[in-house]
């Protein structure tokens, strides 16, 4: 049977894409952040999962104002990196696998969480930022290590789901996952966060101490993470801080009990604080 065997957090600040593709890792401003990433590539590079499903959220760039999808998921064969203003990333096309993307929609469903089937859609940053910092800086013309399951969440089109909503929503990509009958080795990721805010008279708010009980919370009681509401979210960790919903998702998705294998938090990362967990389920 398929097996969840770990969860990876990561912020997914699109100017670490920029650096990556400039070129510009070992500039002081940012030898640090990729630094902080080393033992988790070695990490990645020595758990080898057959499949990420990567729950993240499109900046308008696969969906805009005239449809936004609360909880999707791609089930097409490759996805392409998007077009953010730049051309394309120079990272390789995502690799899905769509039988166990249809068997999750299909579970998921029928266990009453009504995703929306995409069956070709662009990735952004949202989605490639992470793959980069956890396998590396590739090029168009090598292969992520592994399939990879886009799993999209609304955070950007006002309303967002809750916290609790993607918690729960994660317990039930966990059973869709555990009811596939082949042997596979699952991570599942959630992106985005932490405290940031891009806009406004309160841009670049950064909460440390607010960021730091939401991963010590994230590690030893999800549940009580569960209960935070928008409007904590925004006050506390500003316009952007809502992403942290995602890692409820992801959260939802391992045991109860979990190792903490690595933990990384750095400020300023562009204008934000940027968060980084791997949990083990044991
Ligand atoms: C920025 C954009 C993001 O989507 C994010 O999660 C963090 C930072 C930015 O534009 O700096
Ligand atoms: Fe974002």
């Amino acid at each position: 049977m398929a097996k969840i065997t770990a969860g990876v957090t990561t912020s997914h600040v699109p100017a670490i894409a920029a650096t990556i593709d400039l070129k510009k890792q070992a500039l002081p401003y940012w030898a640090p952040i990729f630094k902080g990433f080393e033992e988790s590539k070695k990490w990645m590079a020595e758990h080898k999962p057959d499949v990420c499903i990567l729950i993240y959220n499109d900046h308008a760039s696969a969906f805009d104002a005239t449809i936004f999808p609360t909880f999707a998921i791609g089930c097409a064969d490759e996805f392409l990196p998007a077009d953010e203003g730049w051309g394309r990333r120079p990272v390789p096309t995502v690799k899905g696998h769509p039988d166990l993307a249809c068997h999750i929609a299909q579970k998921m469903i029928l266990d009453e969480f009504d995703m929306t089937v995409v069956n070709k859609m662009d990735v952004d940053h949202g989605l490639t930022v992470p793959l980069n910092l956890l396998f590396g800086d590739l090029g168009p013309n090598d292969e992520w290590p592994c399939k990879i399951i886009p799993f999209p969440i609304n955070v950007v089109q006002y309303p967002p789901p809750t916290g609790k909503r993607c918690y729960n929503m994660g317990q039930a990509l966990r059973r869709a996952i555990e009811s596939y009958p082949e042997d596979l080795k699952v991570v599942v990721f959630g992106t985005g966060g932490m405290s940031h805010q891009l806009q406004g008279t309160r841009a670049g708010l950064i909460n440390k101490e607010w960021d730091t009980r939401f991963l010590n919370g994230l590690t030893q009681d999800p549940v009580a993470l569960t209960k935070i509401p928008h409007s904590e979210y925004v006050r506390e960790t500003g316009s952007e801080g809502i992403e942290m919903v995602m890692w409820l998702a992801m959260r939802g998705a391992l045991n109860e009990n979990v190792k903490e294998v690595r933990r990384f938090y750095h400020v300023p990362c562009s204008n934000t604080a940027l968060g980084h967990i791997i949990l083990e389920n044991v």
